[in-house]
């Protein structure tokens, strides 16, 4: 019977780019829903943007733009890197949409109705300033147990140590530096603490895998809190019904926004093929499965199973959870490179590549998934292409030249023909169990089966010998039969290799069921080669583009755009000084760079500086400027650079150095 099945990812913030980490999840939920597809059963895979929070308020107000604004870019730019990786989104909304705000209004009420919320005094920081609440990660201090300076208001990343943003030493805003003040609210809270027994039966019912289990047992067992659900102004969201700029917090909408994608979806194909009550009702034979990242388990099988209950819509089907990713071993670093955007990627790889390596990583479990960038370039070229692609390349020469493209009728080796049958149902149980790993292992053994077949009958030779043709015909066509069903194990993982290969083979859209059935006395096409090698200089070149300066990172912070400030201490360690060029030249090889020689006052010293651009050499000569003139040397490709210059404007043509008449003397300190 075909089942009916709703399929999401964790929903990419608003507030900055994706990267190979999130892609980690749009691949493995893409595979399994393609997989669901040439099974037959009807997969819809829905996915948006989060938009909502503080961290999109305030990167808007930092780029001068409207919030809603910046989500709509955000969007685009987050599909165009979908799309580059071939994930099929059925739907790719917001949640910055009309339907997640009927849904969370609608949601929130019902939970009123069942007497699910009740309102609270919380007492919270409070930047005057900025005249915004601050969520615990945006106030620093000391750590009230080991003094450590620059902690979080949640937790010290020296001593380990988890207290209230209120016990922070010395605590200021991140956002203006201040020292916040304690300010009281009023909240809404959703009582999650009702639904403790519910939650225990429902995470230990099949619906997480059994480390989620036991990780989820950990805080059920202590009873659940109740929720704040609840933001105050300013906030970007939605407002809660019937009460004074009060917002929905983020993480209430988000996971509304599955539904509200849904919606829409439905509502752009018409209710009558989609039916979303049907998906959504209480008890719905349909299925909903979340493929989230470990760090968020506790939103997806806490929180959203209660408020969905509570509200009286069924519960997901099944929470399927992944591990982070790492690069050679350790976090993904800007400095090393390998903090990679799925943008820096698709500019220099085949997103099949990495598709491919996914899988070959991915089981059901929860455990870190490291990216080896040799060991990627081995799988792809060794593997894929070497192994299984390989296959077709050697056999369909033939058959094109000799029999018109012909296979013939007749199945040369039927045992060996019968073990790639054999594997149709294990292979399927593994892909719909999440053992990408697995699967790719089993169907490598099977390409080196077949592979092994063609190097013993060797059709190369056999084409010598007039009384062998029909046996040439019979191997060869045995050999595209092997491939054609490696396709079909391969085409979740490989969409658009599996596309080519329906080309090359003559054959409409490969379903899993067609695995079963080698095609005989069919013709094919010309063969021509469907996936490339990976060069490493390609990896090379992703790696170099990835790396950012300090300056680079500092310019663009790490994910959430948080804005960090630097305290006064570290403003006075910066040495600024007048200094007068007294020479420019080009630098040979560079765009953008100049070569200078500054006065300083007492000595002089070489600059490299980007203003090539807006300044001629000549304009420069006598100029004043002022010098970062403590900053360490740099050494880069032309040479050492003893210092920064310091202008202003946008950058290109417009930028600005001090006037040559500012009356100040070169070496004096500026502040
Ligand atoms: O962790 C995150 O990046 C969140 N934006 C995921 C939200 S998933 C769902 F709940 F919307
Ligand atoms: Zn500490």
């Amino acid at each position: 019977m075909a089942r009916q099945i709703l399929i999401t990812s964790a929903l990419p913030n608003a507030n900055g780019p994706i990267h190979l980490g999130h892609m980690l999840e749009q691949i493995q939920t893409d595979i399994w829903a393609r997989f669901q597809r040439m099974r037959g059963h009807q997969a819809l895979y829905v996915c948006a943007d989060d938009t909502h929070g503080t961290a999109t308020m305030i990167r808007a107000e930092q780029e001068g733009i409207q919030p809603e604004t910046l989500v709509e870019q955000m969007r685009a730019l987050h599909v165009a890197d979908s799309e580059g990786f071939l994930i099929a989104h059925d739907n790719y909304h917001s949640t910055h949409s009309p339907e997640n705000k009927h849904f969370s209004e609608l949601i929130f009420q019902r939970l009123q109705q069942a007497g699910l919320i009740f309102t609270q005094e919380v007492e919270q920081l409070y930047d005057s300033e900025k005249a915004l609440f601050l969520a615990d990660r945006f106030v620093i201090g000391g750590c009230p147990k080991c003094g450590a300076e620059g902690q979080y208001g949640d937790n010290c990343e020296v001593c380990g140590a988890t207290y209230a943003a209120t016990e922070l030493r010395d605590p200021r805003s991140i956002y203006s530096g201040v020292e916040p003040e304690l300010r009281a609210s009023e909240h809404f809270f959703f009582d999650l603490s009702k639904y403790t027994n519910f939650l225990r039966s429902w995470t230990h019912s099949g619906t997480v895998q059994p480390e989620v289990a036991n990780k989820l047992s950990e805080w059920l067992e202590d009873g659940l809190k109740a929720w704040d659900i609840s933001r105050d102004a300013p906030y970007f969201g939605f407002t809660i019904p019937n009460a004074e700029d009060k917002y929905f917090y983020v993480w209430m909408d988000a996971p509304i926004g599955y539904m509200a994608s849904f919606k829409n979806l439905c509502d752009g194909v018409g209710q009558d093929s989609i039916d979303f009550d049907a998906f959504w009702q209480a008890g719905s034979p349909c299925e909903v499965h979340h493929f989230i990242g470990k760090d968020i388990v506790n939103f997806h099988a806490l929180f959203w199973p209660a408020v969905l209950d509570g509200a009286g819509f069924r519960t997901p089907t099944r929470i399927h959870t992944h591990g982070f990713v790492t690069v050679d071993g350790t976090k993904m670093s800007k400095s090393r490179g390998t903090f990679i955007l799925a943008k820096t990627y698709l500019d220099h790889l085949n997103p099949e590549y990495l598709r491919y390596y996914y899988a070959t990583k991915l089981s059901n479990g929860v455990d870190d998934l490291d990216i080896n960038l040799e060991d990627f370039v081995a799988r792809v070229n060794s593997d894929l292409v070497g192994k299984v692609v390989n296959i077709a390349s050697r056999t369909a020469g033939f058959l094109v030249k000799r029999f018109d493209g012909t296979l013939h009728d007749t199945i040369h080796d039927a045992a060996l023909m019968q073990r790639f049958t054999d594997q149709v149902e294990p292979l399927a149980a593994l892909f719909e169990s999440g053992e990408f790993s697995r699967a790719v292992r089993e169907i490598t053994g099977l390409a080196d089966a077949a592979n092994q077949y063609i190097a013993k009958h060797e059709p190369w030779n056999m084409i010598k010998d007039a009384s062998q043709q029909d046996a040439v015909q019979q191997v060869c066509s045995q050999g595209i039969n092997m491939f054609r069903a490696l396709m079909v194990f391969l085409k979740p993982i490989l969409p658009a290799t599996a596309e080519r290969t329906e080309a090359f083979l003559n054959i409409p859209p490969l379903q899993w069921a067609d695995a079963m059935t080698p095609l005989r006395d069919h013709k094919i096409n010309a063969f021509k080669p469907m996936l490339q090698r990976i060069e490493s200089s390609a990896v090379e070149a992703m790696v170099a583009a990835s790396v950012q300066t300090p300056e680079e990172s500092a310019a663009k912070p790490e994910s959430e755009a948080t804005p960090q400030y630097i305290d006064i201490d570290d403003f006075n360690k910066v040495a600024l000084r007048v200094a007068r060029i007294t020479e420019a030249k080009e630098v040979s090889g560079a765009d953008k760079l100049l070569q200078l020689t500054l006065d300083v006052g007492d000595h002089e010293r070489q600059v490299f500086s980007g203003i090539k651009q807006a300044y001629a050499t000549e304009d420069l000569v006598g100029r004043l400027t002022v010098v970062v003139a403590n900053l360490a040397p740099r050494k880069m490709r032309f040479g050492l650079s003893e210092g920064m210059v310091l202008a202003a404007g946008p950058g290109g043509e417009d930028i600005f150095l001090l006037a040559p008449d500012s009356g100040a003397q070169p070496g004096m300190a500026v502040k």
